[in-house]
C-alpha cells in the first residue's frame, strides 16, 4: 500500500512539474500516475478494511499476540486427502502467498484437471490481498490457463462455502483467519476474510503452524474440520496427484 502510495505522490509530483514547464505531457502522464496509484492504494486500503492513515502509521505488528494453539492440529497425509477428494462433489481452492513461493501453479492446474475428470466441480476464490501484490493470485493461475469462469471473488464465494465439501487452503493464511470475524483485539479484525471454515471440510497445505504476514495465530488450523498437510504446497499438491492413481 506504501509503496502504492508513494508511487502516485511521484504522478503527482511529475504532474507539478508539468504546469511548471508547462509540457502537457508530463501533465497528463503524471496525473495518469497520480490517479492510478491513488485508486490501487484506496482499493487495497478496502480490501483490508484500513484507511490509509493506519496503514501509514503502522498497520500490523504493534500490538502484542498471543500465538499460542490451545490444542494440537489434526495432520493429514497426501493418500487420505486424495481419498478425501475422491469422495467429494464440489472443491473450493483457496490459494496464498506460499502458492507463489513454492510455484506451484502448475501443480494447481495438474489437479484441477485431475478432479474435473472425475466430475468434481472446482472452484477458485481469490481474496483481493492474497500474496504480496494486487493480483498476485490471479495472474499466477491465468499463466496455467485456469478458466476466468473458474475464479470467483470473495463476495461471490462466500456464501458457497457452506455447502462446499472440501475447501484446499494453498499456502494462504491470514486470508482466511476467522479472528477477522471473531477477535475485536486482533490486528485484523474487520478485515473481509474467506469464510472456508465453513465448508464441510478443510485441507491446510503449509509447511508448518507459522504464521502469515500479519503475525498471528490462525484458529481454522485447530478447526475439527480442518486437516493440515504440512508440506510445500507444489509437493503437497504433486504427492496428492500421485495418490490418486492409488485410489
Ligand atoms: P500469508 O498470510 O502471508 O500466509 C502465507 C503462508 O504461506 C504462510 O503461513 C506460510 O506458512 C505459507 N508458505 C510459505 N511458503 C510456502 C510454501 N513453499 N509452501 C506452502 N506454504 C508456504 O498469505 P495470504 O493468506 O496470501 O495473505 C496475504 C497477506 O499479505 C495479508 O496479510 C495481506 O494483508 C498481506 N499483504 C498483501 C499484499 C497484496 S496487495 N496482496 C501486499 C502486502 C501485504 P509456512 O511457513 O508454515 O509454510
Amino acid at each position: 500500500v506504501v509503496i502504492a502510495f508513494l508511487n502516485s505522490l511521484s504522478g503527482i509530483a511529475a504532474m507539478s512539474a508539468g504546469f511548471i514547464v508547462n509540457s502537457i505531457i508530463l501533465i497528463v502522464a503524471g496525473a495518469l500516475v497520480g490517479a492510478s496509484g491513488i485508486i490501487l492504494t484506496l482499493l487495497m486500503c478496502a480490501a483490508m478494511n484500513r484507511t490509509l492513515l493506519d496503514v501509514l502509521k503502522g498497520g500490523f505488528g504493534t500490538i502484542t499476540i498471543n500465538n499460542e494453539y490451545e490444542k494440537d492440529p489434526i495432520s493429514t497425509s497426501p493418500e487420505d486427502v486424495a481419498i478425501q477428494l475422491s469422495y467429494a462433489e464440489s472443491v473450493v481452492i483457496v490459494p496464498g502467498y506460499g502458492m507463489a513461493v513454492a510455484q506451484a501453479q502448475a501443480a494447481v492446474k495438474e489437479l484441477t484437471n485431475t478432479l474435473k475428470d472425475k466430475n468434481i466441480e472446482v472452484k477458485f476464490a481469490i481474496h483481493p490481498v492474497a500474496g504480496r501484490m494486487p493480483g498476485h493470485m490471479n495472474v499466477l493461475l491465468a499463466e496455467v490457463d485456469i478458466d476466468y469462469e473458474d475464479m470467483f471473488i470473495l463476495e461471490d464465494i462466500n456464501s458457497e462455502f457452506s455447502s462446499t465439501d472440501v475447501v484446499i487452503v494453498l499456502g494462504a493464511n491470514d486470508v482466511v483467519n476467522p479472528l477477522a470475524r471473531t477477535d475485536e483485539d486482533s490486528p485484523i479484525y474487520g478485515m473481509p476474510i474467506l469464510d472456508v471454515d465453513l465448508a464441510q471440510q478443510v485441507i491446510v497445505i503449509k509447511r508448518s503452524m507459522s504464521p502469515g504476514y500479519a503475525g498471528i495465530a490462525n484458529p481454522l488450523f485447530i478447526n475439527d474440520n480442518a486437516n493440515m498437510l504440512f508440506a510445500d504446497a507444489k509437493e503437497g499438491l504433486e504427492n496428492i496427484i500421485k495418490s490418486f492413481e492409488l485410489v
